[in-house]
């Protein structure tokens, strides 16, 4: 499509370019699944290791598929390699690679098992997409999911060709790792088939904490986190929370690990979070190293949820695996399930649900009303690594939930032995997930599985009647358009209800009502007086509920909900029902609101944690979402400033007592990362942050004088930036962290985020021309540059400044970086909601991106998926 380019610019003239795709990649389909023609028994590798002319042997041996048609030919896959040998049961080969790979005519193959080995050559240090082997700090690693390994050797890289591994390498570096037990000095044998995106090796300088865990069944396994050196006292949470990990697998799942030995690898270059490589866990290093100076809060509590999702992949990701990459919510979505609990069971549920759900708002349902909206399972792409989305992950994560909330806890644990029981061992399907679930209950899930093939959030409109006793809801669910998706068929979705009398009191306890058609009603019977209907408890889908409510109701609810998810849920529809009355209406913030916020603050019957997250007004992009909904085109500088005078409204009315809720909540002593005592700092930053409305931050310096933990300071700094006091404390902070790469990232990400709108193009670009903005590392790029994207109203100015910005950076990034370039392009994923002006600004930057010379198929699909 072209662009509209008949706005003027401001500024720049636009590009005079219509052709917005120059080549089009092509789409791989859920519908041409194939399987390999070979089956692969097993794989020798051998690594010379070498930063520019690494040497790979590889020894496969290989078996006709008797699930396959026979007589085809073979074709492996391979990118930027070097082929010096190629040979067949010794018999030299010479056939020619193309571009992406290698194919081997069925004619030079046998009827029975073959050997086939190759060597070839790879430049680990020239290779900046951190995909495949590269180095980090003079470390060889590697990242191989999704499709990494091809730029390894030549190989059948899809998950469904699952072979045993022997590795050995050839190096002088002191510690050599790959997955599997170890067999001697850099020699490694994995005895568990697996498909190549779990392939690991790691060979660097580095140092080990180790500890070790005794297994239900009475092994012992050895564990180490290895990082570099002079980083081994940063180690000590993460293992914790990994101990931790083994040990509730066994109890809530029956899991036992499987390995000798589990190793896990911190490093400072890694595209993503963390990969669950078998028994070679590799890590963001920013997700694995702690200590109470240098992490926050948060940072513990993504370590710990970190760790667990790797550790968790062993048997839901490794011992059974995908059938293909459609599928990848089969081993995602069931991971972040099975971590969100593991993380409730650790802390809170009140709280981790919230704060997942507002995740899942802010980044998922986003995603799913824009142009990327994709299925849980979609049936195309063009790169797969552009779909590790908020989709595949939350969304998938919330359609476990609502099949157990459907099945019951019983009917989920017999389903998941059986899941275990059936496929260990094999490359899966979301129709065998649901099969499982079939035939452990002996429920239909053909409907349900409508949750898995079509895009985008429901709606819920509820309604609600009394007459004579009879108490009945009426809820009715529209399912939008989604790119390629026009009609969609209702869904089953789980609607869990509470009701309570006008005295708060519980009177229907909390019921799964089933919604299976388009519009349906739910009779109560026997009850006294009109009760308030407490709707959607625990978020028991993920969907959008309409529900015409006064404040007064929201007010009770916030008051008395039994159901703590609803309880926060109702403070919050009323700050946002206020916050976008504000937004269109302007007007003074309704004392109902205030009073209602108050009681939760102060009382001091609840968990700190949920008066923090009460006390948290919703975002700006939060409400732009919420207004477009509603049928709005928000207007970033108004919801920016209306936010800011409801904070200003809400500090004002708390004036005299935050003064004493912010004494009273001090934690002295030795720091605990536990969730108690986090629940407290976060509460009192939140005081902090209305009191710096008041005494124009005098609170947030001596909480940062007086700062024991990198929450508090860090808070404090950004409660200072934030009220225009914190340049100096911000310089005082880089003088005092230089040396350390973690919190210099935290440091970047703040000046952006606390930026004022009018200034903040300006204030990034200064920082991408700091010496210390190593624009290739991923963390810092992400510190600065998605941080431009996280400040609204300084990201949609109308000077339409930072989208230019951020278009030259992914069109820097994209050569070097094409999977992290693709990921920040999101950024701009929004844009249809806004006005004309901005739409035209947004559509000419990602039309230049598009017109981009030798752009990558990642950014290309995406910039391509976004201009629609
Ligand atoms: N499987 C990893 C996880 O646990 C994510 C790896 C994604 N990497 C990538 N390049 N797409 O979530
Ligand atoms: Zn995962």
């Amino acid at each position: 499509m072209v662009p509209d380019l008949t706005t003027p610019s401001r500024e720049r003239p636009l590009p005079v370019q219509t052709s917005s795709v120059q080549t089009s990649p092509q789409a791989i389909l859920l519908a041409d699944y194939q399987p390999f023609p070979f089956l692969l028994d097993h794989v020798a590798l051998h690594f010379k290791l070498h930063p520019t002319q690494t040497r790979v042997t590889a020894r496969l041996s290989f078996a006709p598929n008797p699930a396959a048609k026979p007589g085809q030919d073979m074709r492996l896959d391979g990118e930027n390699l070097i082929l010096h040998a190629l040979s067949l049961d010794g018999r030299t080969l010479a056939h020619t690679p193309d571009a992406t790979g290698l194919t081997i005519p069925a004619a030079d193959l046998p009827d029975g098992p073959f050997v086939l080995e190759t060597e070839v050559e790879i430049s680990p240090e020239t290779n900046t997409s951190l995909d495949g082997l590269y180095m980090s700090g003079g470390m060889y690693c590697t990242q191989c999911e999704a499709q990494g390994f091809r730029k390894i050797t030549y190989y059948p890289d899809r998950p469904d060709v699952m072979a045993r591994f022997d590795v050995t390498m050839d190096t002088d570096m002191p510690v050599q790792l790959s997955n599997g037990n170890p067999t001697g000095l850099g020699a490694w044998h994995d005895p568990w088939p697996k498909p190549a995106y779990l392939f690991a090796l790691v060979a660097g300088d580095l140092v080990a904490h180790s500890d070790t865990f005794t297994t239900m069944s009475g092994r012992k396994v050895a564990l180490n986190i290895y990082v570099r050196p002079g980083d081994e006292g940063k180690c000590a949470y993460a293992m914790d929370s990994l101990i931790r990990s083994m040990k509730w697998d066994e109890e809530v799942y029956g899991r036992e690990y499987d390995l000798d030995i589990f190793n896990i690898v911190a490093v400072d270059d890694f595209n993503m979070g963390a990969m669950e490589n078998k028994g070679l866990n590799i890590f963001n290093s920013k997700l694995v190293l702690a200590t109470p100076e240098t992490a926050t809060d948060d940072d513990y509590a993504r370590i710990e949820a970190v760790i667990a999702h790797e550790y968790f992949h062993n048997w839901t990701g490794n011992r059974i695996t995908c059938r293909d990459w459609f599928q990848l919510c089969l081993k995602e979505g069931l991971t972040v399930y099975r971590d969100q609990k593991f993380s409730g069971d650790m802390r809170s549920h009140a709280v981790k649900r919230i704060e997942d759900v507002l995740a899942l708002r802010a980044r998922q349902f986003r995603e799913d009303g824009g142009p990327l909206a994709h299925a849980v399972r979609p049936d195309s792409y063009v790169e797969i690594n552009n779909f590790y989305t908020a989709t595949i992950y939350e969304k998938g994560a919330e359609v476990i939930g609502m099949l157990r909330a459907l099945v019951g806890d019983e009917g989920y644990a017999k389903a998941l032995n059986l899941y275990f029981d059936r496929h260990d061992g094999q490359a899966a399907t979301i129709e065998d997930w649901l099969k499982v679930f079939e035939d452990a209950t002996g429920r239909d899930l053909t409907q349900f599985k409508h949750w898995y093939t079509q895009a985008g959030t429901p709606h819920l409109t509820v309604t609600d009647d009394f007459k004579d006793g009879l108490y009945t809801l009426t809820i009715e669910q529209k399912n939008p358009a989604a790119p390629g998706q026009a009609s969609k068929d209702p869904k089953v979705i789980p609607v869990a209800v509470g009701l309570l009398n006008s005295d708060g009191a519980e009177v229907v306890p909390t019921t799964v009502l089933e919604l299976t058609q388009e519009r349906q009603s739910f009779a109560f019977e026997g009850l006294a007086s009109r009760p308030v209907p407490s709707i959607l408890r625990g978020f028991s889908a993920p969907v959008i509920l309409e529900r015409e409510s006064s404040a007064e109701e929201r007010a009770f609810l916030l008051a008395h909900d039994t159901d703590p998810f609803n309880k926060w849920e109702a403070g919050r529809a009323l700050a946002k029902d206020v916050l976008m009355r504000k937004v269109i209406a302007g007007g003074d913030t309704p004392a109902d609101w205030l009073t209602a916020v108050e009681t939760v603050t102060f009382d001091e019957t609840l968990d700190p944690a949920f008066r923090a997250l009460t006390l948290r007004l919703p975002g700006e992009d939060d409400i732009a979402q919420s207004l477009h909904a509603a049928g709005h085109v928000p207007d970033p500088a108004a919801i920016h400033s209306a936010r800011r005078a409801m904070q200003g409204g809400l500090a004002g009315h708390l004036a005299k007592r935050l003064p004493a809720l912010i004494d009273g909540l001090q934690t002295p002593g030795p720091f605990d990362p536990g969730a108690v005592a986090a629940g407290r700092r976060a509460l009192r930053l939140a005081a902090l942050a209305l009191m710096a409305r008041l005494d124009g931050g005098a609170s947030a310096q001596v909480a940062m004088q007086n700062a024991n933990s990198m929450t508090e300071e860090l808070g404090a700094l950004a409660i200072l930036l934030d009220v225009g006091q914190g340049d100096d404390a911000a310089a005082a902070f880089r003088l005092k962290w230089q040396g350390d790469r973690l919190v210099m990232d935290k440091w970047f990400g703040l000046q952006v985020v606390s930026a004022a709108p009018d200034r903040v193009a300006q204030i990034t670009d200064a920082l991408t021309k700091d010496p210390d903005f190593d624009w290739k590392n991923p963390n810092r790029f992400r510190a600065v540059i998605a941080s431009l994207a996280s400040n609204h109203a300084g990201f949609h100015h109308a000077s339409g400044d930072s989208y230019r910005l951020l278009a030259d950076w992914l069109i820097k990034l994209d050569p070097v970086n094409p999977q992290t370039a693709a990921r920040m392009s999101t950024a701009f994923e929004t844009w249809p909601r806004y006005d004309a002006d901005r739409q035209a600004l947004i559509r000419a930057e990602l039309a230049r991106i598009a017109a981009t010379p030798n752009l990558s198929r990642n950014l290309t699909e995406m910039v391509g998926r976004m201009l629609g």
